[in-house]
């Protein structure tokens, strides 16, 4: 694609947040790695993620959330809580200053929100009321330990200072601490702290008059909120409105709004389910009655969509989360005119969310780099080669990638008449379609990088006898699993992948057997057209290998399109009529036109097998062990990269 400067686009013009000035309105969201060492130390790998951002060409990055207090950490967060954590943040904000990209601080106290794995304590929080995801009854905070946390914020922003950040950014959303004492859902408390709006706010008004008092008028001091919780008697935006007014007013730089508390998770960070920039309506709100900068955020991952919000008015900046996890390099490609080469979030949740609610350092399905930049993984080879890749999966395509950027000259070799692998049917269930930016990215870019694509060719150890490439690598990915159920090969009988590829007809009235994340999204993507579906599965529950903000959105759907779910079910056979059912030892005929198989997948090895007599093999993939994307493209970057 030809090099379009795009410097005249609203997204580069500079702005001005406090005393902090910015060459363009490109802002990285808050974001817990889990790089940092379990006592909240800077490591080589937290520095490097920030600085391949800053490199980037992002404006302002906003950090994950410090802690203030070691019992304020709902993660491996990193702290500025005592002075010895100070010399490696401050490496962190000159390395990420060289590249002319600001750095704010995100300062946090989690209170009731706090891991117990990691504080190790009970919480605390303005009322002893348990959040309901974490569990804990905390601790009501007394008037003196408030003004102690109060005197922690200051000491900490003043750290950060010290440290060469640009500024704090106090963190008053999610739920944390700040939001449990804004907000009537969590805070019930009768004395000053409490009540009225006046009241509920005098813990955060607090803050911003400490962190003033310790840090001066000139420290950038913005604030994060959430413009709406999506819970039952939370804040909506009419409060929040009235709350930017009030943090205006005490000397706030610049207001972020965001959404949701842990209750609403998926409002926090919404996954594919939920539309791109949904809630820049509730940033629009606020500026409405604020006169500092405002921040908007949430499903923002396309640079031309923050150019239409910041040209429609409606905020100021707009932050990206897991758009620059996915791309770190996201605006230089785009002031370059490569917005083609922008690799784009998929909302999947898989690397980013999930390994973080299980307190695992993130990683990113389509970015195999992320967390890995400390490593300088990327570069070339020092001498080409001649390499196979068999698979046009995810896998494959990314080992082709990876291989022709070291600079092999390479081949990849697909079965079927297209490529994307089984991830090419991900996208076809509801809700689903920001899935096919990853194959697609993928095969524009082995496109463009000339590797030599044959599709509709079958790999066999023949065509390895004759090309004899130095180096193959199998991506070969799975094959759906067929139980012995009696009557499985009759003519009613189909796979999920079959049926999602359109490459069979089914009937009206489906029955699919496999209650798993396949067999749960097929059964609503038939559902949508009409049909009528049921899920039949042996185990208690559905959907368990789904990611938790997804499966609740897949979990609701079910209910609204009134697919019926049989769950501890088991199918003993199959005939012409449908099924027989055994539920509780109690065996009963059910009708369906079509049976969908979704029952699982077993790896396609055998070609690996046999052509490892021949030589050595690369496996990568679900050709492996069935797993997911995130391990196939991670290996397929690896395998290729490391011919
Ligand atoms: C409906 C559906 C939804 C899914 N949703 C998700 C999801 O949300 N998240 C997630 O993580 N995973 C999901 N998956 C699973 C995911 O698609 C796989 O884990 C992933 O595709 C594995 O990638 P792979 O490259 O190893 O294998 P595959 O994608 O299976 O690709 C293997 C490729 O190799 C080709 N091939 C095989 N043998 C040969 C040969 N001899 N010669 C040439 N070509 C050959 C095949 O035709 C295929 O194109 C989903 C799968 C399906 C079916
Ligand atoms: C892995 C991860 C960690 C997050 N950690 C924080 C955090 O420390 N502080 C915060 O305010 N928001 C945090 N968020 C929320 C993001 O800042 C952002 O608001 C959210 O992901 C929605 O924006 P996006 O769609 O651009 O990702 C986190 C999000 C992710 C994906
Ligand atoms: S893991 Fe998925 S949701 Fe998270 S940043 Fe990457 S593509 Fe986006």
């Amino acid at each position: 694609m030809a090099t379009k400067a795009l410097n005249s686009s609203p997204v580069f013009a500079p702005i001005t947040i406090g005393s902090t000035k910015l060459k363009n309105r490109l802002v990285v969201s808050p974001m817990v790695t889990v790089f940092c060492d379990s006592d909240g130390f800077a490591t080589e790998q937290y520095i490097a993620y920030h600085e391949a951002k800053a490199k980037g060409g992002w404006g302002l990055i906003i950090t994950e959330d410090y802690a203030v207090d070691p019992l304020g950490r709902g993660f491996w967060t990193p702290g500025l809580w005592k002075d010895e954590q100070m010399e490696g943040h401050a490496k962190l904000t000159q390395r990420v200053h060289q590249y002319g990209t600001k750095i704010i601080a995100q300062i946090y106290h989690a209170g009731r929100q706090a891991s117990y794995d990691v504080i190790e304590q009970q919480p605390v929080s303005a009322s002893p009321i348990p959040c309901p995801v974490m569990g804990y009854i905390p601790h009501e905070l007394t008037i003196p330990e408030i003004k102690e946390i109060v005197s922690k914020f200051g000491d900490t922003a003043l750290r950060a200072k010290k440290c060469g950040f640009d500024g704090v950014e106090i963190h008053g959303a999610h739920g944390y601490l700040i939001a449990q004492f804004m907000s009537n859902y969590s805070n019930k408390r009768c004395d000053e702290y409490g009540g009225p709006i006046e009241n509920r706010m005098r813990f955060p008004l607090e803050i911003i008059s400490e962190i003033r008092e310790k840090c001066g008028k000139d420290f950038t001091v913005t604030f994060r909120i959430s413009g709406d919780e999506y819970v039952p008697g939370g804040r909506t935006i009419e409060e929040t409105k009235l709350i930017a007014t009030m943090l205006e007013q005490a000397g706030i730089d610049g207001i972020h709004v965001s959404a949701g508390v842990y209750g609403s998770t998926w409002a926090v960070i919404p996954p594919l389910n939920v539309t791109n920039g949904w809630i820049v309506d509730l940033a629009e709100e606020v500026k409405k009655v604020v006169n500092i900068p405002v921040i908007t955020v949430g499903r923002i991952n396309d640079p031309r969509m923050a150019e239409t919000i910041l040209a429609s008015g409606k905020a100021d900046l707009v932050a990206m989360g897991r758009g620059s996890l996915a791309d770190p390099e996201l605006p230089n490609k785009y002031a370059e005119g490569r917005y083609d080469d922008i690799r784009h979030c998929i909302g999947c949740q898989q690397g980013c969310l999930a390994r973080l609610f299980n307190n695992e350092p993130i990683r990113c399905v389509v970015n195999p780099t992320l967390g890995f930049e400390y490593l300088n993984e990327t570069k070339k080879a020092e001498i080409s080669k001649k390499v196979t890749v068999v698979g046009g999966g995810p896998a494959g395509m990314e080992a082709a990638r990876a291989a022709a950027l070291a600079g092999h000259e390479v081949t990849l070799y697909e079965k079927s008449d297209r490529l994307g692998g089984q991830f090419g049917l991900a996208p076809i269930p509801p809700y689903k379609g920001s899935m096919t930016y990853l194959p697609s990215w993928l095969a524009r870019q082995i496109k463009k990088l000339g590797v030599t694509i044959k599709l509709n060719t079958e790999y066999t150890s023949a065509i390895f006898d004759e090309e004899k490439p130095d180096v193959i690598i199998i991506a070969t990915g799975s094959t759906p699993t067929k139980p012995p159920i009696p009557g499985i090969n009759g003519a009613n009988v189909v796979t999920a992948q079959d049926a999602l590829a359109g490459k069979v007809t089914v009937g009206d009235k489906i029955l699919v057997a496999g209650g798993g994340m396949i067999g749960c999204e097929t059964a609503t993507h038939f559902a949508m057209q009409g049909k009528q579906a049921t899920i039949v599965e042996l185990l208690p529950e559905i959907a368990t290998d789904e990611e938790g903000t997804r499966r609740e959105f897949l979990l609701n759907f079910i209910k609204e399109k009134n697919i019926q779910v049989l769950k501890g079910t088991k199918v003993m056979e199959i005939n012409e009529k449908g099924a027989k059912l055994n539920k509780d030892e109690e065996i009963f005929d059910f009708d369906a036109d079509t049976i969908i198989l979704a029952l699982g997948v077993k790896p396609n090895s055998a070609l690996a097998k046999e052509l490892e007599s021949k030589t050595e093999v690369k496996v990568v993939g679900d050709a492996v062990k069935i797993r997911n994307v995130l391990d196939a493209v991670r290996e397929g970057f690896l395998a290729g990269m490391n011919v």
